[in-house]
């Protein structure tokens, strides 16, 4: 097949273009829609991220205020979809409640299935982002067993979600601002990162012209994996279980060094950056300020400290430019707000929502999209005669 080449994991291959999110993995630069992640983070709103993402330009006063009120008078989930929280095992993890509830959406949202109309493509669009926070906070009241605590509109996006989380029935939980702040901003960091797995699968799903949520759901199963946005949950796990053997960073980076058991240092490494992801900068130096406004010390958190300073100074990591990435310092951010290790890849997917959702946007709206289909090289036998089965 010699128009065909091989790309292993799309290392080199250019799916789509795209206006959305800059990156420049050499000098380690993100920008959404031009805009430097950093400026964003520190003075902008995650709900003013996902119009900017959406529309391109951040909005006004009035537009801001018009978008917000959409998005809070659409939080409420159907009593109906709640029962599929019943059906659930106990244990069940959240992303998995998360992708599927989101594709029952679609089962209760069929007026909007249509991708080419503008009309539906919005209405879907605000009926997830005012949703998924409300789905992630059920998908924990399951796991705690506690009743799900039902949204309310006068607070804000992160607010809402918070509360919807934590309060029981005995108690209303009322967020500390360093939280509400801490985690407004991380959903920030986390709302687009150009063609990751996870946006890429949304567009691939998208790109068959199936509707907005079975494209969603579809992300937040790629989402998932520890090599994506499953490594912040990784992280903790990989700290839990250094604590748990003495502390013995040095032995554990030997372990990764000699890739025993596959082992790699969760929370480093990226394909495209190849210097520090501007993201870990933002994030480490929240995890110092969140801990200590939070008046909570952390022995999860000096390991991180000091795996990072081995690793740094370290030839194979440096040899191959593993820095650390988004997911490093997150989980113990996530932790000293109280969520629970199995929520923090659902924490990822509701801040990566605006970008699947800009992104899909623009994917079908280009004009001659086309279906994405990807080639291969085949490696299996030529030909042979079919021999019937009593004769094999
Ligand atoms: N620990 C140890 N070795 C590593 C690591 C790591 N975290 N990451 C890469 N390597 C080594 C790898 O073994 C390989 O070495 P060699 O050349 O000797 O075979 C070399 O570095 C290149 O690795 P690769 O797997 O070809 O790189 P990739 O671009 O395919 O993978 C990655 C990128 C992020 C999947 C990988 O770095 C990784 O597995 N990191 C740990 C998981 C993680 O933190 N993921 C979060 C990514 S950032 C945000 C997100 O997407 O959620």
């Amino acid at each position: 097949t010699g128009l065909v080449t091989l790309d292993s994991g799309y290392g080199n291959t250019a799916a789509y273009k795209s206006a959305v999110t800059y990156l420049d993995g050499e000098q380690g630069i993100l920008r959404y829609r031009g805009y430097p992640i950093e400026q964003i983070a520190e003075r902008g709103s995650f709900l003013e991220t996902a119009y900017l993402l959406r529309s391109g330009e951040l909005p006004t006063v009035d537009e801001l205020a018009t978008f917000r009120n959409e998005i809070t008078t659409h939080t409420l989930l159907h009593e109906d979809v709640k029962r599929f929280y019943d059906g659930f095992p106990r244990d069940a993890h959240p992303m998995a409640m998360l992708s599927s509830v989101v594709s029952a959406l679609s089962t209760f949202y069929q007026d909007s299935h249509n991708p080419f109309d503008e009309r539906q493509r919005h209405i879907s669009s605000i009926r997830l982002l005012a949703k998924l926070p409300t789905i992630a906070a059920y998908a924990y009241k399951k796991s705690v067993g506690q009743p799900v605590v039902y949204p309310r509109n006068d607070l804000g996006y992160v607010e809402n979600f918070l509360r919807m989380t934590f309060s029981v029935p005995a108690e209303e939980y009322v967020p500390d601002p360093v939280v509400t702040n801490a985690l407004d901003k991380l959903l920030i960091l986390h709302a687009d990162h150009e063609q990751n797995c996870s946006t890429s699968t949304v567009r691939l799903v998208g790109s068959s012209q199936a509707n907005l949520f079975a494209s969603i759901s579809a992300g937040i199963n790629a989402l998932w994996g520890p090599l994506h946005g499953g490594a912040n949950a990784a992280v903790l796990d990989m700290l839990e279980s250094i604590q748990a053997s003495g502390g013995d960073v040095d032995a554990f980076i030997r372990k990764v060094k000699n890739k025993e058991d596959g082992v790699r240092l969760m929370g480093f490494g990226h394909r495209v950056y190849k210097s520090f992801d501007p993201r870990a900068k933002i994030i480490k130096a929240a995890a110092h300020d969140v801990l200590s406004a939070l008046g909570k010390s952390d022995e999860l958190l000096d390991i991180a400290l000091r795996l990072e300073e081995h690793a740094l100074s370290d030839d194979y990591f440096v040899s191959r430019n593993l820095y650390p990435n988004v997911d490093f310092y997150t989980g113990l951010i996530y932790r000293a707000m109280g969520f629970p290790t199995s929520m923090f890849t659902v924490l990822f997917a509701i801040g990566r929502l605006p970008g699947w959702i800009a992104q899909w946007e623009e994917m079908i709206t280009e004009p001659g999209s086309r279906i994405g289909r990807p080639r291969q090289i085949y490696t299996g036998v030529v030909e042979r005669d079919y021999v019937p089965v009593e004769q094999r």
